[in-house]
């Protein structure tokens, strides 16, 4: 169901903007999971977006400080000073990118970001280039803003990576933007220095294509994985990047809806524009926060990255040991985005054929109690993402009734 016979029904005629935009499938599932839950069922859900731990106490303590000191007016459209340095410092320090303070903005989170990015840049008609699987909300922002997103399929054996003949091919004139994860929700994929390169050399050859990278994860890496954004590898496309990141999963700060990003002076001048209609600016003691946040102690970064990286494992190697599924070994982020080509075909105990990767995860939500997304959610298919950041005895459990549910398919 769309979102605009959602409101039709309502007896509200939406825009036309809106109008291709369906309700998440994100959502749907959430709010069915829920109401199972509410009848009493013992529902895990594994699809949340979010770090299972807390915000940290030296963040939380940034926070009301700032509340008594009288910070709770409105702050400088696309960010206080304190916060555009400590960012400015952030990308010198994390990444080797040396961005000015007029080169930076924040938002109220990434997504935000997104949007205004978009906003400002993206006439009627022009192309967005974004690989699949992708977090849901590039494409809708994409539409939303009037553009085209241009999916380009990226399946597992291709490390869930875009290659540099799927981009040549996929340019055109009206190309304006070029956006990639790393690591990626949902497939946890990352790009490495080595991947990067080729995808680099292509966008040198067009210079009419801007890169948006989303590097939200970038915390979130594991095996001893390099993290690295692509205008530290090729600083001749700084001028038509836009670097983005937040502090909502390195510092479980999801709530608190800060996002920022480094780009073009021109480029972060007009999303300020688009900000300053629609928001005025940022939280102001979210802001305060996230300066501690990036200038306070980091050390406890590389503690979550090992409870991760603990599930992780359990979740793959689970996964793989069950007939049908295949899960390739995510390089970062907190999702497993598991192949499921080999349940398609099969009956369920109640005589439902499962004929594509929702069949599938409806068929977990209503016989095994557990709620995960599909890939088609995502673009990609068949395929289904669990999310991994929750205690490790729920994930033991989930796997256990996953693998049972998949034993009664004929
Ligand atoms: C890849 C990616 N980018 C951006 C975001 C948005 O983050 P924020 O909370 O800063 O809006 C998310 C959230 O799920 C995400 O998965």
């Amino acid at each position: 169901m769309t979102a605009a016979s959602n409101i039709e029904e309502a007896g509200f005629q939406p825009a036309s903007r809106i109008a291709a935009i369906g309700v998440s499938k994100i959502l749907q599932i959430g709010a069915r999971a829920a109401a199972m839950k509410k009848e009493g069922l013992p529902v895990i859900i594994l699809g949340a977006g979010e770090p299972d731990f807390d915000t940290p106490d030296n963040v939380k303590e940034a926070a009301k400080a700032a509340i008594d000191r009288g910070e709770t007016k409105y702050t400088a459209l696309d960010g206080t000073p304190a916060l555009k340095q400590a960012i400015v410092e952030k990308f010198r320090r994390e990444n080797n990118v040396d961005y000015a303070v007029d080169e930076v903005t924040v938002a109220t989170g990434a997504k935000q970001i997104l949007f205004n990015a978009f906003m400002a840049s993206v006439n009627p008609g022009d192309e967005v280039i974004i690989p699949t699987p992708y977090w849901t909300s590039y494409s809708d922002i994409v539409e939303i803003c009037g553009g085209v997103p241009v999916l380009i399929p990226c399946d597992a054996e291709a490390g869930f990576r875009l290659k540099a003949e799927q981009l040549e091919k996929a340019i055109t004139p009206k190309t304006r933007w070029v956006l990639l994860n790393s690591p990626s929700n949902p497939s946890g994929a990352a790009y490495s220095e080595a991947d990067y390169r080729p995808l680099l050399d292509v966008l040198l050859k067009h210079p009419h294509v801007w890169l948006m990278v989303d590097d939200m994860y970038e915390h979130i890496v594991y095996d001893g994985f390099t993290f690295v954004t692509p205008v530290a590898i090729e600083p001749r496309l700084k001028n038509r990047t836009l670097t983005i990141n937040g502090v909502s999963k390195a510092y479980a700060m999801t709530g608190w809806r800060i996002g920022y990003a480094g780009g073009p002076k021109a480029l972060i001048k007009a999303m300020a524009v688009i900000q300053s209609q629609a928001t005025s600016c940022p939280s102001s003691v979210s802001q305060a926060a996230s300066v501690e946040a990036l200038n306070g102690p980091q050390a406890f970064l590389k503690d979550r990255q090992a409870s991760f990286k603990h599930r992780r494992d359990l979740v793959v190697s689970a996964l793989n040991a069950m007939p049908g599924l295949a899960c390739r070994t995510p390089e970062g982020a907190f999702y497993t985005f598991s192949g499921c080509a080999g349940m398609i075909g099969k009956t369920t105990p109640k005589g439902k054929r499962i004929d594509a990767d929702s069949d599938f995860t409806d068929y977990l939500l209503e016989d095994a109690h557990v709620a995960v997304v599909p890939g088609s959610a995502f673009g990609l298919s068949p395929y289904f993402r669990i999310s991994y950041a929750t205690s490790e005895a729920e994930l033991k459990e989930a796997l256990k009734r996953i693998a049972d549910a998949c034993a009664r398919l004929s």
